[in-house]
């Protein structure tokens, strides 16, 4: 009688022990993660990712634009860029106007770009001349052209992670 209420309490403690063994490797496993996640948050904020990466985007060939017009670049993003061929090189504006986001186009017989939804004019180098833009004192945003050779880039920031 006795050994049967010890096999008993054996296998009851056992039973116990393999539920504490249990709780305690899913409480521990939780901690070694909560810590994992931590550890990862805090090297993320010693070293941030850079969100600012400038990439080379090919646009064209010198060749195949004559001085006095230009191309309209569709960047990555779905941006369209201006690209301009001067007097003094080349010049990238963004066509979308600084008054209220229209789309401002390129006359190559004058030289300036136009806004239409108010009467927006921009200089050759996207400077306001008038309209709404001039009021404002609003430029057309302006990004960076790298010429290698015959070929044309722009070098832009993207968003990285
Ligand atoms: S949106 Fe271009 S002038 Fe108003």
């Amino acid at each position: 009688m006795a050994s049967k209420e010890k096999k008993r309490r054996e296998k009851k403690d056992a039973g116990a022990d393999r539920r504490d063994f249990l709780a305690n490797a899913v409480m521990g496993t939780g901690l070694v993660a909560s810590h994992a996640f931590a550890a990862v948050l805090g090297v993320r904020y010693l070293y941030p990712t850079r969100n600012d990466r400038t990439q080379r985007l090919f646009v064209g060939l010198r060749s195949e634009i004559p001085p006095g017009t230009g191309i309209a670049y569709e960047a990555p993003g779905g941006r369209t860029i201006n690209v301009i061929r001067g007097q003094k090189g080349f010049i990238a504006l963004s066509d979308v106007c600084p008054h209220l986001g229209c789309r401002v186009h390129f006359e190559s017989q004058t030289g300036e770009f136009i806004c239409p939804c108010h009467d927006g004019r921009f200089d050759g180098n996207g400077s306001p001349l008038s309209g709404p833009p001039a009021e404002m004192g609003a430029a057309l945003p302006r990004y960076e052209v790298v010429t290698d050779g015959d070929m044309i880039f722009l070098e832009m920031s993207v968003e990285v992670g």
